[in-house]
């Protein structure tokens, strides 16, 4: 079976040169140390939340500031990283002045599930850019995107403009490759959205998710947006984050440079598709690094019929 090593040793040479191999071996080693602290989060302490509120107004855990600390060693190891940008940082941090790539993440993804056990995520993204304001580009720019799923296994999910790869963390702390060529099916019957959340949807989110109950469709929301992807990579789908028609501006929750984007890449690498209404996320031109966007992904065939129901209402 192909190791990660073995299929970076493979793809270099491509769009990966020496120096974006050197930053995924440090992201996929990151990934291995947030696996591990995660594991056994409540013998040590790493429980509960902290008294720091993040600028996204989301009181810290502190498996947060961990993940993030393990991330932000992962890029000062990789000489050609210039900036990293995180979901708990304010703004950009400036990491090796002659750096080529920012790589802009969400340390962990789903922290409301870290206290119950529940899978969560590492989110992140590898874009060109020398200079702070390279890093506001669209999703298309992505060289690199992927997630690191912690759950009874530890999946690692990534493309690098070739498909999509699938690996699991042996137990030797290894990542074997277990799917070389992921593609989400087009045809699913299965939706993931915060029901509780109802009274804030658009009508064309609403019509659709009443058309998939009326059509006999399960749903499913885990609350780590990583859970809810990997399920769909694996069994089909669609996945909503509408924003909220009573906040029009907030633009919905989730964050378009290190959660929006770099899924979205994936997911359509994999023959799914990603919008956030009658357009795509990837063509998103992003104004701030916290920027949040309605976000919509999955199977094809149900995307079509949310973007359709949307054209309709324009
Ligand atoms: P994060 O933990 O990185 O802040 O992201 C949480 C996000 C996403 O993972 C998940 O799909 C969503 O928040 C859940 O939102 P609700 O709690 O509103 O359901
Ligand atoms: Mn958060
Ligand atoms: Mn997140
Ligand atoms: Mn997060």
């Amino acid at each position: 079976m192909t190791t990660f090593e073995t299929y970076l040793d493979a793809r270099n040479g491509t769009v990966l040169d020496d120096d974006l191999v050197v930053v995924l071996r440090n992201i996929a080693e990151a990934t291995r140390q947030i696996s591990d602290k995660l594991r056994t989060s409540s013998l040590d302490g790493l429980t509960g939340s902290t008294e720091v509120t993040n600028v996204q107004g989301e009181t810290q855990k502190p498996l947060d500031i961990l993940s993030n600390d393990i991330m932000l060693e992962a890029c000062r190891r990789s000489a050609s990283v210039s900036f990293a940008v995180s979901e708990e940082l304010d703004t950009e941090v400036a990491i090796h002045a002659d750096g080529k790539y920012a790589v802009i993440f969400d340390p962990l993804d789903g922290s409301s599930n870290l206290d119950v056990n529940v899978t969560v995520g590492t989110i992140f993204s590898v874009i060109r850019a020398t200079t702070a304001d390279d890093i506001l580009k669209s999703g298309r720019g992505q060289l690199i995107a992927g997630y690191a799923a912690y759950g009874p296994q530890t999946g690692l999910v990534l493309t690098i403009g070739q498909g999509v790869q699938m690996f699991t963390l042996n137990d030797e702390g290894v990542y074997m490759l277990t799917n070389a060529d992921a593609k989400i099916v087009p045809e699913a019957k299965e939706f993931a959205i915060n029901a509780a959340r109802r009274s804030s949807w658009d009508d064309a989110v609403a019509a659709y998710i009443e058309d998939a109950i009326d059509n006999g469709h399960n749903m499913r929301w885990v609350g780590s947006m990583v859970a809810d992807t990997h399920r769909i990579f694996n069994r089909g789908g669609v996945f909503l984050y509408p924003a909220d028609r009573n906040k029009p501006a907030s633009g919905g929750r989730l964050r378009l440079l290190y959660e929006a984007n770099p899924i979205g890449l994936l997911v359509e690498a994999a023959g799914g598709a990603a919008i956030i209404g009658t357009t795509t996320i990837l063509d998103i031109e992003p104004t701030s690094l916290h920027q949040r966007v309605p976000v919509i992904f999955g199977s094809k065939t149900e995307v079509d019929k949310i973007s359709a129901a949307y054209q309709e209402r324009v």
